[in-house]
């Protein structure tokens, strides 16, 4: 059945490769995004690949009256809501703006939901509600245990939607633990471009293989890994966003709320994945060992059987084909 997406926070990285796979998937899309941290550039390049319009919205998911003529306006069947600042760093500096702001914004898009009469929700969460994990890979019954602002605000929000759940059941929910999204659609015609300087891997790899930085450094060699760098579960962005597909496409027949982790399964070390980078672009990455990041964990690996399982949805693309794919995207 053909759904009406509302995505919140839908111009961005995660949000414009969403919108991609939610039309080709056969639904529509409609985006709010206030572009602090964004374009409409990337959704507009999704209108043309895929010939299909995305209704786009500038406006502040924490305005209830917006949402809701939004839903209502556009007979919207479900939401994901991705609407939020995620710096972690930034996060530790400036606690109240991301208690507000994500807080806020989840509250009152919730809310705005209830008035207009949408039940259907899909949140963004992420795996560092796990914290420093007791062990690897790691399933959704895991111990809890952000370690900070940012990831505290995911871990409530789901405490928020799990109650709010409970307490009526027209509400069908879905969170999603997203591990570590890389790479770009198949196309190149849209890309993770941040703005500013990279704290993630691998956008920082693609600016020393665009020549943008002379090298990566790597923040430690001494972790507990099997060559001492730290270790990731990187997804690749078309998957993570077909297991959002997925999660819209069971709400229906799903009752109250559930948890995924939406990850491959697999560690990756930092060098790995600087060497997976190398193979796919032909150039030498550079780079220096450095001290490890405060607040960084050894390993951090999705057990991804739920997801498998209960929505039917697995990853098939590996981090050569995300390194290519990440690649291709920064040369068009
Ligand atoms: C970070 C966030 C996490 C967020 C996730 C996705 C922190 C502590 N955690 O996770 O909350 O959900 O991004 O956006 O910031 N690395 C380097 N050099 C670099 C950058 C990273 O060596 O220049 C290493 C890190 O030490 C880590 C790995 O690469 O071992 C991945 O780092 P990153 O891409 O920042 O993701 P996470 O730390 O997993």
């Amino acid at each position: 059945m053909s759904e009406t997406v509302l995505v919140t926070g839908g111009a961005g990285y995660i949000g414009s490769h969403t919108a991609l796979a939610l039309i080709a998937a056969g639904h529509k899309v409609v985006v709010i995004d206030n572009f602090v941290n964004s374009k409409p550039d990337a959704l507009v390049e999704v209108s043309e690949m895929t010939g299909h319009e995305i209704v786009i919205v500038e406006g502040d998911a924490r305005d209830p009256k917006l949402v809701e003529h939004v839903l209502v306006d556009n007979d919207v069947n479900a939401v994901i809501h991705m609407a939020a600042l995620k710096a972690v760093g930034e996060s530790v500096e400036m606690p109240l703006e991301y208690y507000g702001n994500n807080l806020e914004t989840a509250i009152s898009t919730l809310g705005a939901m209830r008035n207009a009469g949408v039940w259907r929700f899909v949140f963004s969460s992420s795996a560092t509600v796990y914290g420093d994990p007791e062990s690897n890979p790691i399933p959704e019954g895991a111990g809890i245990g952000a370690t900070n602002p940012y990831g505290m605000t995911k871990e409530m929000i789901e405490v928020i939607v799990r109650d709010l759940a409970a307490s009526d059941d027209r509400w069908k929910i879905t969170a999603l633990r997203y591990f570590n999204p890389v790479g770009a659609h198949e196309s190149g015609r849209i890309s993770e471009a941040p703005v500013g300087k990279p704290n993630n891997l691998m956008p920082m790899i693609m600016e020393v293989a665009t020549g943008k930085r002379d090298k990566v450094m790597v923040f430690g060699d001494d972790w507990p890994t099997p060559d001492g760098t730290g270790v990731r579960d990187y997804i690749h962005i078309m998957d993570l966003v077909e297991g959002h597909v997925a999660a819209v496409e069971h709400l229906e027949n799903q009752s109250g709320y559930d948890v995924f982790n939406l990850g491959q399964g697999k560690g990756v070390s930092v060098l790995e994945l600087i060497r997976a980078v190398e193979q796919a672009t032909g150039k030498t990455i550079p780079y220096e060992v450095t001290t490890r990041r405060t607040g960084d964990i050894a390993e951090c690996v999705a057990d991804p059987t739920k997801a498998n399982e209960v929505l039917g949805w697995r990853t098939t693309r590996s981090i050569d084909q995300a390194s290519t794919d990440a690649w291709n995207s920064q040369q068009s």
